[in-house]
């Protein structure tokens, strides 16, 4: 029996599962996430660590938290934890890949047709009054069907959102690791990102790749904020490099509302919500439970990304 802390509640209630394995579990209550004082505090003694991607598990932590073996991040990305750190340590480290792959997908096709179509500007139009008749030169957007959809990341996600383009007839490109980037840049009417967030990908669109883009072409990214220069973007998006751009992760998140990027024109931002269907979303946070309960047994995690044992 170990003790088990969820940093938050979290849907479908997988401190059940934990329970049921045997395991003293605290949920942590509140909207809010942790502050680091108040984490190395409530994980002082836990042996299971059930996070999300809202906090950081770093060396400091885990000298606060000299009992912990197993954590779970309740997200696939795991940038937010040190793993080369849980590695030296022997910690286990999984995350929850496969279940939230068709729901960023959706996601990421919401956002990609919201800035072609420009729908969040149309629909304000409707509230505020400034939809006056049936324009024939108003609110004229990109096409999606027939254009070319660059992808860059070709993992689950990617793939899955591949298969959404090819239904809408897009013609689909893809940039793996070793491709150079810039030459697909060139030719892509609209860009998504889905790699993951390493110190090699950090930064990855800079001023450079927009400037390579066409001046009609669309940046969607629902992968992690720091993989796009935001002041890069800024400046492309004020200076009509490109023609619009797709966010649903940023630096910092949340987006303070008087943040400079929220100024730039044809910018469509929400609140890091691809994976947030009902059912990936309890999944996600079941997995996470089974992870942890995997670990404490002493076996292998089913979706390990640190496993101590290899
Ligand atoms: C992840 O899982 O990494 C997403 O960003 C949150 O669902």
């Amino acid at each position: 029996m170990a003790r088990v802390v969820i940093t938050r509640p979290l849907p479908g209630a997988p401190e059940e599962l934990l329970r049921s394995a045997g395991h003293r579990t605290t949920v942590r209550d509140g909207v809010m996430p942790p502050s680091p004082d108040e984490l190395r505090t409530l994980a002082a003694d836990a042996e299971g660590l059930l996070c999300l991607l809202t906090e950081r598990v770093d060396a400091e932590l885990l000298d606060a938290c000299p009992s912990i073996r197993a954590i779970s991040n309740m997200a696939v990305g795991t940038d937010n934890i040190d793993l080369e750190e849980c590695r030296r340590r022997g910690i286990a480290v999984g995350n929850t890949p496969g279940v939230l792959t068709e729901a960023t997908a959706d996601l990421t096709f919401a956002l990609l047709l919201a800035c072609a179509r420009r729908i969040i500007e149309a629909e304000a139009a409707v509230r505020t009054g400034e939809w006056r008749t049936w324009e024939p030169g108003g609110w004229l957007g990109a096409d999606v069907g027939g254009a070319t959809l660059l992808i860059v990341g070709a993992g689950a996600i990617g793939t899955a959102v591949a298969r959404r383009a090819e239904g809408f007839g897009m013609h689909v490109l893809t940039a793996g690791r070793d491709d150079e980037l810039l030459p697909l840049l060139r030719e892509a009417d609209f860009v998504s990102l889905h790699t993951p967030l390493t110190e090699a990908t950090r930064g990855m669109i800079g001023s450079t790749e927009l400037a390579g883009m066409k001046q009609t072409a669309y940046l969607i990214n629902t992968a992690r904020g720091d993989l796009v220069d935001q002041d890069a973007l800024r400046e492309a998006l004020e200076l009509k490099l490109i023609a619009g751009a797709g966010l649903d992760v940023t630096t910092p998140e949340p987006l303070p509302p008087d943040h400079p990027l929220l100024g730039a024109p044809n910018l469509v931002v929400l609140p890091h919500i691809g994976s947030a269907s009902t059912s990936a979303r309890v999944a996600m946070a079941q997995l996470a439970a089974g992870n942890l309960i995997a670990a404490l047994a002493g076996d292998a995690m089913p979706n390990g990304v640190v496993d101590p044992a290899a």
